[in-house]
């Protein structure tokens, strides 16, 4: 489906890119921009900026950015008509609808089709938990103290005895075997054709941050194995990098997130009050969940069993969030195992003073690995403090290092002057000193002129952005043919189109460039750093500068092409002529 430019542009323009961000990456005023932690790499301290001016986001980090559509685009693996669709919804607009006929349904994308299979089936499973054969799960559900809003809530439902029922109500729906079988809800069998994936069991329908059904999870009614059946991954179900529950502890405002183990006890804690709780689904927690769970907070708390394999499993769980640089703390269940029984058995105060209780992952970790020590046992003690010490070399930074240092010391009157010394001696014999920095090889500086250029460019395309009374100024001198980068040409086109007609907007640029790559290079045009001087002259001198720069270059492009090209004759007349001019004229920046 192809929409005109004056849709897109107003859909764009209804959707203010500090609200849309901002519902994903907690962002602190700073000036005229906004800043936060980006959501497209790892980073401890905040340089992703969202320009309400400029309508723009862009990482000053890893080189993110674009405009709404874009951050949409990267944030929720959306296809640019998905972007476009939430957010015209969002903002009211109607969409002219696609129509589906039979045969346009065959063609669509493979990935909708998968969705809309889910949503039926979704459907299904929740209809037939109200009907008469769902009534042994719906009792089950209930007798595990689930309200009926709680069933509603998560959309729970029942897969009834039958083995294709589901199967032949899909199919009835007008979708092929081959379909149902790559949407994980049906296998083919010799004996029995084509029948359902789940019979007999409560359903847990398994919901991505945008409450679409990817996949589900199916538990037996009392015991019998495997006590849970849980989709395949699929093109639209990847279990690493989706959590269950998050598509409501997304927007829960707590400043924590907890992570446990079973989705009975993600539903039981949002029962109770804990709107932030989310688990991995079926499968070991991964760094893509890590990462998922850092665009809303910088801390996850763990409530994982308290048996044996919970606590082998939270250990885990901790490495991967420090390497994402959350902070991850352990959430003391006992007596209970998991906590649907604990709130069941103490109740949400309870749960609540755990959560405040909670213990800092290093110390558990600390703390599990005492276990395996006699202390009494000077040689057995010896190798506890060397363990320690060995952990404690993780903290690359010297400042948290030493505060964990000091806390261990203390926890296991251990001296800290020898820690200390002991972790001194480990960093050196595993060789953690800083790496050398090697000189840069020749080939490299005829790269860094270029560079400098481009980023000339891309400092006069930011500052008239950000000034744009200097285009009056500077017009006479300049256009867009000296930006000799194409993109930066194209960029500059449209903005000097817009600078003329008094309504520049860099957001509005970026929906011409589809492409991510270009779509982070258009970002970064319009959010090169200015690190300006302070005194005006200083800064009229830069200006001035930058301008000469890019000038110079032009001149010396064109004429490289003279002999071919009757603009590039113009061009290198008129940048002499402008050079000249520009070599004794002050430019003003005073406003
Ligand atoms: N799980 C699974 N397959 C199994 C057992 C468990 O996929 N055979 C997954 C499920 O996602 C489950 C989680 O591991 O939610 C935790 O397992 P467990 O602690 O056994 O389940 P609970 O959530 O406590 O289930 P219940 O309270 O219903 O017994
Ligand atoms: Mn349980």
């Amino acid at each position: 489906m192809y929409y005109p430019d004056e849709l897109v542009e107003e859909i764009r323009a209804k959707n203010d890119i500090v609200d849309i961000v901002s519902g994903y990456v907690k962002l602190t005023k700073k000036g005229s921009s906004y800043f936060g932690l980006c959501p497209f790499h790892n980073e401890k301290s905040p340089s992703f900026s969202v320009s309400p001016m400029k309508q723009m986001y862009y990482c000053f980090g890893c080189g993110a950015g674009g405009n709404v559509f874009s951050f949409l685009m990267n944030y929720e693996n959306f296809t640019f008509q998905e972007a476009l669709k939430v957010l015209a919804d969002r903002a009211g607009v109607n969409l002219p609808e696609a129509e589906y006929s039979a045969q346009a349904r065959k063609e669509a994308d493979k990935k909708t089709v998968l969705l809309e299979i889910n949503k039926e089936a979704a459907k299904y499973f929740y209809y037939q938990l109200r009907g008469r054969q769902g009534e042994m799960g719906y009792r089950y559900l209930t007798g595990r103290g689930l309200s009926e809003e709680t069933l509603q809530k998560f959309g729970l439902g029942f897969a009834n005895k039958t083995s294709n029922d589901l199967v032949s109500y899909l199919k009835s729906k007008g979708y092929q075997d081959e379909q149902l079988i790559q949407a994980g809800l049906a296998a083919a069998d010799e004996r029995f054709g084509l029948h359902d994936k789940f019979w007999n069991r409560v359903i847990f329908p398994i919901m991505d941050i945008n409450h679409r059904a990817i996949g589900f999870g199916g538990r037996v009614m009392g015991e019998g194995t495997p006590k849970y059946l849980n989709s395949p991954e699929t093109l639209v179900f990847d279990k690493s990098r989706n959590l269950y529950g998050l598509n409501f502890a997304r927007t829960a405002r707590k400043n924590n997130m907890i992570l446990c183990e079973g989705y009975m006890d993600v539903i039981a804690l949002h029962q109770a009050g804990f709107g932030q709780a989310v688990a991995s689904l079926g499968t070991a927690f991964t760094l893509g969940q890590a990462n998922l769970l850092k665009r809303y907070t910088d801390q996850v708390l763990l409530a994982y069993d308290s048996d044996g394999a919970g606590t082998k499993a939270a250990l885990r769980a901790i490495g991967i969030l420090r390497e994402t640089g959350l902070a991850g703390k352990v959430i003391d269940l006992s007596p209970y195992k998991d906590p649907d029984e604990f709130i069941k058995n103490l109740g949400a105060e309870a749960f609540q003073k755990r959560i405040d209780q909670a213990e800092n992952g290093f110390l558990f970790e600390i703390r599990i690995l005492q276990q395996g020590f006699d202390l009494s046992d000077p040689e057995e003690k010896t190798r506890f403090h060397r363990e320690i010490a060995g952990k404690l070399c993780q903290f690359s930074e010297e400042m948290e290092r030493g505060n964990y240092l000091e806390a261990v010391a203390e926890q296991y009157q251990i001296s800290r002057e020898s820690l200390k010394k002991l972790v001194e001696a480990y960093a050196v014999r595993e060789g953690l000193a800083k790496p050398i920095n090697r000189p840069k090889s020749g080939i490299q500086s005829a790269n860094r002129a270029k560079e400098g250029i481009r980023r000339a460019q891309r400092l006069l395309i930011t500052w008239l952005t950000e000034e744009p009374y200097l285009y009056a100024r500077v017009k006479k001198y300049l256009s867009a043919k000296d930006f000799t980068d194409e993109l930066y040409q194209k960029v500059a086109e449209k903005l000097f189109e817009g600078f003329e007609a008094g309504n520049s907007n860099p957001g509005s640029i970026a929906s011409f460039f589809p492409d991510e790559d270009e779509q982070r290079q258009v970002a970064m045009l319009f959010n090169t750093k200015i690190e300006l001087p302070d005194s005006l002259p200083e800064r009229e001198k830069a200006f001035h500068d930058i301008l000469l720069t890019v000038k110079r270059n032009s001149l010396d492009y064109y004429s490289g092409r003279q002999g071919s090209d009757i603009t590039a004759i113009n061009q290198v007349l008129e940048a002499k002529k402008a050079l000249e001019e520009l070599n004794k004229t002050h430019i003003s920046l005073q406003e």
